[in-house]
């Protein structure tokens, strides 16, 4: 064992997360407390800070498009990508901002709400053969929509769909049940996971909630960053890529 020295200069953190030129790369981006926590009053917020905001609003910035379960979409009410401070530079050649999709079956999700109307990149809602036909029709009226798989998403072929749009640098943000489907279906590259010194015991899930991962990756560390507020910024990827 050894200590991890900090080193005192800030950090460039485009340059910290650059995803790796030419592949597809699946990154995630999960917050927890100390005792595995992945929510906290229901939600993921009450477990972040400024720096984790930070990190997670220059995240989607390099990424070419951002993955959410539609659990976390309700959960956190979310909106579209809308650009952010510190972006300057990142997305050169791309669009301003990337799209978001969202993970479905159900399709139980507000056309009229602005993540479907007021998207500048066009959202994009990924979900499989058995969606209801009505609301696979409302759907398209308003997004993009990726069918893959029968009676469940399809994350490979998901994931190739995506690709052949263009989006290699993909950005997971959960939550726990789209996170652990695509762990087991071995499609994870790195993890991003902050850590909070919090310690909240209760039920919380976890950054993944699903059955056992049948063949667990091999992680390896590519960093540690810390902020003054004794976060931790853990950055894992995936041994054998
Ligand atoms: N700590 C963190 O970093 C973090 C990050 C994200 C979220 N969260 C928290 O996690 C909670 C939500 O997590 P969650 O696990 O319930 O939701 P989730 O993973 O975001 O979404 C689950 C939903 O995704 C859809 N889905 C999942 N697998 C699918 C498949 N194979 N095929 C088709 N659709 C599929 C289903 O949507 P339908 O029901 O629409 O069919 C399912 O209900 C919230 O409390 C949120 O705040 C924490």
């Amino acid at each position: 064992m050894r200590t991890l020295t900090p080193a005192p200069e800030p950090v460039d953190l485009v340059e910290s997360y650059a995803y790796p030129p030419d592949v597809t790369w699946l990154r995630a981006n999960m917050v927890a407390s100390l005792d595995g926590a992945a929510q906290r009053d229901e939600r993921s917020g009450g477990l972040g800070n400024p720096s984790d905001r930070h990190l997670f609003l220059l995240l989607r910035g390099l990424a070419d498009v951002v993955i959410a379960g539609a659990g976390t979409v309700r959960a956190e009410g979310y909106g579209p990508v809308r650009r952010s401070k510190g972006w300057d530079g990142v997305r050169d050649g791309r669009p301003r901002v990337p799209p978001l999709a969202v993970v479905s079956r159900t399709l139980d999700l507000d056309f009229d709400s602005p993540l479907f109307t007021e998207a500048t990149s066009r959202t994009i809602v990924l979900t499989a053969a058995v969606a209801d036909p009505a609301r696979l029709k409302a759907a398209r009226e308003r997004a993009d929509v990726i069918v893959a798989g029968e009676d469940a998403l399809d994350f490979r072929s998901a994931i190739r769909q995506l690709e052949e749009r263009g989006h290699r640098r993909l950005l997971c943000e959960g939550g726990p049940a789209v996170l652990a489907q695509l762990v087991a279906d071995g499609l994870l590259d790195e993890l991003c996971l902050t850590l909070s010194p919090q310690l909240l015991a209760g039920h919380p899930v976890r950054i993944l909630n699903g059955p056992p991962v049948p063949v667990p990756p091999d992680m390896a560390l590519a960093h540690v960053l810390q902020d003054d507020d004794d976060f931790l910024f853990l950055r894992y990827t995936r041994r054998d890529t």
